[in-house]
């Protein structure tokens, strides 16, 4: 085995994604399996450069991981001609220009979702990722996730007939931060900070339904900021300025109807803290982010409606389990394994900045049926 290592700028890794799910859950555990087996005989191993603001921060985070690299200068960074890939999990606001300087150094650039603040801006970024020649992508990472593998198996596997709907249900309680400490940063909170729930889960939306159902045609959603006073990191208090619910309806290409909750205002009563129900002509399915059931039509009940009488089914208890029949890794990990073997072996690649620029579109298409209280025409993007 030869060994070829590839040296990636890592900016926001002190962030809750950047840290957690990038450095710790996938690159540094494919380093933990020895690299990534190419399967030409090389192994490919990925060396983190981290990036950011607080030296203190990386340092310390370098510390404790064993790592030599790190800077707080990214223009330095991207100047280094032996760093071939810029990953940005920042927060949303700063990304643009940074992905912008990262591409014209001319390097590989993957980075978090949404890709911009506005359309325009995700775009342009796309645009001159292509004019530039790199390789680009966005991370998809509900694509991987081992629920919603099953859910495109039963797709894949015409299990459904026809798909007439889909409604999804994501959220829970995010604290306001003065009894309990928020479980989510305020930036989030804060439209004037990049922050808003339609902003963040309406570009998970747009992939989910497009690789699985069909392209959204057009969105109607009504938004909410129902707790309109929270607490920040300091325990001082802020005004909510950003949604933080939205009642979401997407017409599909194909023509099903999806329907998605999205809130940091609701308690979980639910398996999982995402799930969506699938009903097609033939079969239904529901999908969290690690476990799928089923219910075929043959075994489908009859109800019918008497409220005068106590439920006679336990209808939960109706449907069955989609077996695993594989392992499944972490869902980030999986994509960057898939992400360095298109930058190294150009192999496949499909969730390019275009890819990224729509889940920007969905996301501010939806703000704006908001606003106007009207369906809208989702165009399809030409980059
Ligand atoms: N794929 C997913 O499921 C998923 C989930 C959550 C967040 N995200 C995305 O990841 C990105 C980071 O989100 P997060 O929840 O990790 O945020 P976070 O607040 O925990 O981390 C943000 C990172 O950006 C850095 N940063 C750079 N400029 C900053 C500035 N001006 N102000 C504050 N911090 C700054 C911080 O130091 C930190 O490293 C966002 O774009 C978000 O939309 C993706």
């Amino acid at each position: 085995m030869t060994r070829r290592t590839v040296r990636i700028a890592m900016n926001g890794v002190t962030g809750r994604m950047g840290y957690r799910q990038h450095l710790v859950r996938s690159l540094l555990r494919l380093r933990e399996e020895g690299g990534l087996d190419l399967g030409d005989g090389t192994t490919l191993w990925p060396e983190p450069v981290l990036v950011g603001r607080r030296e203190h921060a990386l340092r310390a985070l370098a510390e404790r991981h064993g790592l030599e690299h790190w800077s707080t200068d990214l223009d330095a960074v991207l100047a280094d001609p032996s760093i071939e890939i810029y990953f940005d999990a920042q927060v949303t606001s700063a990304r643009e220009e940074a992905v912008k300087k990262a591409i014209a150094a001319g390097k590989h650039v993957y980075c978090e979702k949404p890709t911009g603040t506005t359309l325009a801006g995700a775009v342009e970024l796309a645009r001159l990722a292509d004019a530039a020649g790199i390789k680009h992508g966005v991370v998809q990472d509900k694509l991987f996730l081992p629920g919603l593998l099953k859910l495109r198996r039963l797709v894949e596997g015409g299990f459904f007939g026809r798909i007439l709907s889909v409604r999804g249900e994501f959220g829970y309680w995010v604290f306001e931060g003065d009894w309990q400490s928020a479980q989510r940063p305020s930036w989030n909170y804060r439209a004037q900070d990049g922050g808003g729930i339609v902003v963040d889960m309406f570009p998970h939306w747009e992939y989910v339904l497009h690789e699985l159902f069909g392209r959204v045609r057009s969105v109607q959603a009504l938004t909410a900021t129902h707790i309109p006073q929270r607490w920040d990191e300091q325990g001082k208090p802020y005004d909510a300025t950003a949604d933080d619910a939205a009642y979401g309806i997407f017409e599909l290409e194909g023509g099903a109807i999806a329907q998605i909750n999205s809130s940091w205002a609701v308690r979980v009563n639910r398996d999982e803290l995402v799930e969506f129900q699938v009903d097609g002509t033939h079969g239904s399915a529901v999908a969290g982010l690690r476990n799928c059931r089923v219910q075929h039509r043959s075994a489908t009940p009859k109800p019918v409606w008497n409220p005068d009488l106590p439920a006679t089914e336990a209808f939960r208890s109706q449907w069955q389990e989609v077996p695993d029949n594989g392992e499944f890794d972490n869902g980030f990990k999986a994509q960057w394994e898939l992400f360095l073997r298109h930058v190294v072996l150009d192999a496949p690649w499909r969730w390019d900045l275009g890819a990224g620029a729509r889940g920007v579109q969905l996301a501010e298409l939806g703000l704006k049926s908001a606003a106007e209280g009207r369906r809208i025409e989702v165009p399809e993007l030409s980059l």
